[in-house]
């Protein structure tokens, strides 16, 4: 074993992933597509700790709780199956995004963790097989292992993971409403709408009718229909969220009033389309040229950053190890 550091950065979905069709493994219930950002990664450092007898996790620089240390476990489980190895370790990981708040900080938390484990192990996973591996830990990560626009295919344990797909050059204002930690998790939320929402299965039918046509528009190089797609994609799925029992609702009257004044800034002749995940933040999507205009539209209602296609997970070196957390005596 030996000591191993990659960066993963979170992904937007621009058809969403909400449902799955195998808990255990992870396997959704319909494919999604989504653009991996260049801002607000994760860094993370797995060091081998063959005397402990359980993985220890610090994030952000402090000893995390029992419910983070324990999913961090059940992945790092499935890693040492790979290795055929059963040696603890110590996880350090930072973010530079709020966790929980609805910026897919676990997409890049595992990406990044799937990637430094497996190489902290000494596993030879391509790309493929570390997308199918961040799945295991969480859905979204598998996307995130992926550079740029990337879909993922719904199917069986071989089949589903993430790659790249061709799509038109855009940017994303997201505009942070919230910070805080968001009171359902994705995972919750998810497995809720499942069981109690009526409208569940029309949704996962018509998530597979978008994905088709997002694929086609985004290999056209057609923006307009990419952004007609996000947008009526992100309202679906937070109606059918909003159909659960109990009913659950993510977006706030501030991200409501973004989704207006983009589409009265579109009627402008500016062209721009919303979308958001589980959480009340929104990402704005629009061409390279009138990103810096949308932004300072949007600046009225939250801090606002304006993020390119990033890069896959990577590793790196020595020097960008996460330090550890300083214990007070
Ligand atoms: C709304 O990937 O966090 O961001 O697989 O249970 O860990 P688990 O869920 P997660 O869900 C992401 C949901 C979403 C939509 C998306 O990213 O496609």
């Amino acid at each position: 074993m030996r000591t191993s550091t990659a960066r993963a950065y979170p992904n937007i979905a621009l058809v969403k992933y909400w449902g799955k069709a195998d808990e255990a493994r992870i396997l959704p219930a319909a494919g999604s597509l989504s653009m991996t950002l260049d801002d607000f990664e994760t860094t993370t450092t797995v060091v081998p700790a063959p005397e402990v007898d359980a993985d220890v996790l610090e994030l952000d620089g402090t000893f995390a709780d029992a419910d983070a240390t324990s999913r961090i476990t059940t992945f790092l489980d499935h890693v040492r199956t790979l290795a055929g190895s059963t040696d603890r370790v110590l996880v350090r990981s930072r973010n530079s995004v709020p966790t929980g708040a609805g910026l897919a900080s676990s997409a890049s938390g595992f990406a990044a963790l799937a990637t430094a484990a497996a190489n902290a192990f000494e596993l030879d996973l391509d790309t493929r097989d570390l997308s199918r591996l961040a799945r295991l830990g969480s859905g979204s990560a598998c996307r995130s292992v992926v550079p740029g626009m990337a879909v993922w295919h719904s199917g069986d344990d071989e089949t589903s993971f993430a790659e790249p797909v061709d799509a038109p050059d855009m940017r994303m204002v997201i505009v942070t409403v919230d910070r805080g930690r968001k009171a359902v998790s994705s995972r919750t939320a998810m497995r809720l709408t499942a069981q109690t929402s009526p409208f569940y299965d029309a949704w996962v039918s018509s998530t597979e009718d978008s994905l088709e046509k997002m694929i086609a528009a985004c290999r056209a190089d057609d923006f307009t229909t990419v952004g007609e797609l996000t947008e009526s994609h992100a309202l679906r799925m937070h109606a059918v969220i909003a159909s659960t029992l109990p009913p659950i609702r993510y977006l706030r009257p501030r991200s409501v009033a973004i989704f207006d004044a983009v589409a009265e800034l579109r009627e402008q002749g500016l062209e721009a389309y919303s979308t958001a995940d589980a959480g009340p933040n929104v990402a704005v999507i629009v061409r390279p040229a009138d990103a810096e205009r949308l932004a300072a539209q949007l600046t009225e209602f939250g801090e606002v950053r304006v993020v390119a296609p990033g890069p896959g997970a990577e590793l790196l070196s020595a020097d960008a190890e996460v330090p550890a957390a300083e214990v007070s005596a």
